[in-house]
């Protein structure tokens, strides 16, 4: 196996998360990245990751016309778990997007036991009011969760979850311990 470059730069920014006691590798692919090639799946999981997580919307509300290739590499690969994220965009209606995005994401055949995630970071891209940023992610789960429910045949399953770091939490929401939130799956 011919691992690139770009492979090499993909295998830096992998991370490891501790999921109940047992650590896992992945990688995580926005936009940027493009087109992701065969050869450069074959290495990630070569390399022992386990999961990838791919951009599905940008930050400006936009799909990612990458995100069905580069999932198809992946588990073409062998890597069984591809979770897609979404980055709000606070300038265009909750709902409306996650909506669209979903629905892209199911023409193409890109979910099928897939987690969504929604990504909570960078204040600058949110509003001013902690009370309308929590607002706007509640609409958004709400929206989501309608949308997707397909992520495991457990009934009641949510498949909607929350990318954040303790500090951006706070940043966006002032550590909110809304109950809401409470039973959220945690990135
Ligand atoms: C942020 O949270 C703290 C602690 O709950 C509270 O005292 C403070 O008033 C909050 N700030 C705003 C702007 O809501």
């Amino acid at each position: 196996m011919h691992c690139g470059l770009l492979c090499l730069a993909l295998c830096v920014c992998l991370c490891v998360i501790g999921v109940s006691a047992r650590a896992t590798h992945g990688f995580e692919i926005s936009y940027y990245q493009g087109h992701v090639t065969q050869d450069t799946f074959d290495c990630l999981n070569d390399e022992g990751m386990k999961f990838g997580l791919f951009q599905a919307q940008r930050f400006n509300g936009k799909y990612n016309p990458y995100l069905k290739d580069d999932i198809a590499r992946s588990k073409a690969s062998g890597i069984k778990t591809n979770d897609v994220y979404i980055m709000p965009d606070t300038t265009q209606d909750p709902r409306d997007q996650i909506a669209a995005t979903i629905e892209t994401m199911k023409s193409e055949g890109v979910l099928d036991d897939n987690m969504i995630w929604i990504d909570v970071e960078n204040s600058d891209y949110w509003f001013p009011s902690y009370d309308d940023n929590i607002q706007f992610m509640k609409d958004m789960v709400e929206e989501g969760r309608k949308q997707w429910s397909g992520c495991s045949w457990l009934f009641g399953q949510d498949c909607i979850g929350m990318l954040t770091s303790a500090a951006e939490w706070d940043a966006i929401t002032n550590s909110t311990e809304d109950a809401f939130f409470a039973d959220m799956e945690l990135w």
